[in-house]
């Protein structure tokens, strides 16, 4: 997580560098930091909490300088206070790093031991000092830093200025991504193509063990021996967007109401709307012949990705595999060869999600990567790439990308279905219709809720723990919605498979702890009504969010009813996801959370 950014120039670096941090902000907030050189001098503005703090201190404290290097953090070692703000000094070197260095306790003794001062409690404190200390030993700047690179182990993204060098930026990368750009006589750094899109679009990216040394004019970049490598130019498309909130409040609302577009976006690419049939996957990965789907993802990717095994399994017969990938990576899954792998995620440089895939491709699967970001690591890691066109996600909870996901995985095990021979084309055929219809549905509906919603929302702003049920695919999204709720409210919110509330969770119904139960009238409706009358007889207060046909059959009091549109089960949970999605929003409105970067979390998580 952490975004960092540096620029060889040829003209003053600290606010471009700060404009290239503002597209980076996602990746974390909780401190921020520039350092250029000016005459020699290595000078540096940091400031706690968001970007526009520093923003304030360089207005006070302008910095000069036409090399520099800069950094939004997101703390893992030390609080995040100014103190432990990037860049860290020491003695003519700058540092700033995205990751972790694992052995820098080890590395900080062994220094300390040697009279060195540490002034921070981060991890990469020691990097600075520690290529400090080699060039103290009469070692160059690059030998210093090739050094440096042998001793620490973790994962890491480094940009790194010498007070004696101006001229030059020096980069590293394992793990974390770490983009270079180049321009006319200026060279630039970053962690994605994003931030550095309106510098240029000429970008080659590092891959794992590569580190660099950028001047005015060019790249010099070396493998881990030090041997020079080529990474390829390309043409960037991640485009110089303006990160506007249009009319709305927040960008979290303003990508709740993009959702009907950006799916019609993404299923153009997958669906030929003519021929009512899947178009895209032919060639990608081979379902026909394969023997199980494994599937790894974190958080609401995972949670899209549990809805699409329910899918997979129904319309292609494929059995699937699937878990978080923290877990995934460690499990040391039995995986054959004769299987495929899907790996999901909106940034595309999930740690965990990447570590499995790299399980995975040891293991000879063919790889598939479901992802917003298409020149994500995750993505050129991957034999077959399944873009889910949702365009830039700021907000840091994920709405768009998830119903994205859904549409772009619907696609697929459809498509998977007819490669397998387990759909008929008559059924591909009404399939495709209903994944058609939904941006229509998605913007009636979005267009007709929100009165009850935020009604509703009041009401829960006053809850400290809330619980979610549902049944099939409706048993993600119960998850999904938890997760959404506490991400950005802060309240307790947990996600049940329906049928387990009776092997514990009832014990919790009181007539505090509303119970949202997502239940259209689909082929497990009368389960769910099961469940919810024995909720029901316990006092607990029932949110009930159904479509017409559910409405209609059940007559039990609730606290409140969303009655949705009847929709095809195909589709049911990308439009039920409406609605979970605008009650988490308004309830954090209603509580006054900052809603776009809720405390302690951020966009990508580079780290395990
Ligand atoms: C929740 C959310 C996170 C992400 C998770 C994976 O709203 O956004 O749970 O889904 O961190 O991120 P990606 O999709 O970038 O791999």
């Amino acid at each position: 997580m952490c975004g960092i950014v540096g620029i060889v120039g040829n003209q003053p670096v600290a606010v471009r560098l700060v404009d290239a941090l503002k597209r980076l902000e996602y990746r974390g907030y909780d401190s921020a930091g520039v350092a250029t050189i000016h005459q020699g001098k290595l000078e540096r503005r940091r400031a706690e909490g968001k970007l526009v703090n520093l923003e304030r201190r360089l207005a006070e404290e302008p910095l000069a300088g036409t090399s520099g290097i800069a950094h939004t953090r997101w703390a893992t070692h030390g609080a995040p206070i100014e103190r432990n703000a990037h860049p860290h000094f020491t003695d003519g070197v700058a540092v700033v790093h995205n990751g972790i260095i694992e052995n820098f306790a080890a590395i900080k003794n062994e220094l300390s031991g040697e009279g060195a001062t540490f002034h921070t409690q981060t991890d990469t404190e020691v990097v600075a000092q520690l290529i400090a200390a080699y060039v103290r030993k009469g070692m160059t700047n690059r030998a210093a830093v090739q050094a440096m690179l042998k001793r620490v182990t973790g994962a890491y993204a480094l940009a790194i200025l010498f007070e004696n060098e101006p001229g030059a930026v020096y980069a590293a990368r394992s793990g974390p991504p770490l983009a270079i750009g180049y321009g006319e006589g200026e060279m630039f750094l970053g962690s994605d193509a994003i931030a550095l899109a309106p510098f240029t679009n000429q970008i080659s990216y590092l891959i794992d063990g590569d580190w660099a040394v950028l001047t005015h004019d060019r790249a010099e970049i070396m493998d881990f021996d030090g041997n020079p490598v080529t990474r390829a130019r390309q043409l960037s498309v991640a485009a110089a967007y303006v990160i506007d909130k249009g009319n709305h409040r927040h960008f979290m609302e303003k990508e709740i109401y993009e959702q009907p577009e950006a799916i019609s976006h993404a299923l153009g690419h997958y669906i030929d709307f003519a021929e009512r049939k899947v178009s895209a996957i032919a060639g990608s990965i081979d379902f026909a012949n394969l023997s199980g789907l494994a599937i790894s993802a974190c958080g609401t990717a995972y949670l899209a990705g549990l809805t699409s095994k329910y899918w997979f399994e129904r319309y292609a017969r494929l059995p699937v595999e699937i878990d978080v990938a923290s877990e995934f990576r460690y499990r040391e899954v039995p995986l054959n060869a004769n299987s495929a792998a899907l790996f999901i995620s909106q940034s595309g440089e999930t740690a965990d999600t990447l570590a499995s895939l790299r399980y995975c491709r040891d293991a000879g699967l063919k790889i598939g990567a479901v992802v917003n970001v298409r020149e994500s690591t995750i993505a050129r890691e991957s034999d077959a790439i399944f873009p889910i066109l949702a365009g830039p996600e700021i907000g840091v909870a994920s709405t768009k990308a998830f119903t994205c996901q859904l549409s772009v995985l619907a696609a697929l095990a459809i498509g998977a279905g007819r490669q397998r021979g387990t759909i008929s084309a008559e059924l591909e055929q009404t399939l495709v219709g209903h994944l058609a219809e939904m941006p229509r549905i998605m913007s009636a509906v979005l267009n007709r809720i929100q009165p009850t919603i935020e009604t509703l929302a009041r009401d829960l702003s006053k809850c400290k723990d809330v619980l979610y049920l549902g049944r099939g695919t409706s048993y993600p999204l119960a998850m999904e919605g938890a997760l959404k709720l506490k991400e950005i409210s802060y309240i307790h919110a947990e996600g049940y498979a329906a049928g387990e509330l009776k092997h514990g969770p009832i014990a919790l119904i009181d007539e505090n702890m509303p119970v949202i139960v997502i239940a259209p009238h689909d082929r497990f409706f009368e389960k769910t009504v099961s469940n919810m009358q024995e909720v029901a007889a316990r006092g607990g207060r029932i949110i009930f969010i159904t479509d017409e046909k559910g409405a209609a059959a059940s007559d039990l009091p609730t606290m409140a009813t969303i009655v949705l549109p009847d929709v095809d089960e195909a589709i049911q949970p990308m439009i039920f996801s409406l609605p979970i999605q605008l009650l988490a929003y308004h309830t954090a409105v209603f509580m006054g959370t900052d809603v776009d970067q809720p405390r302690n979390l951020a966009k990508s998580v580079t780290v395990e």
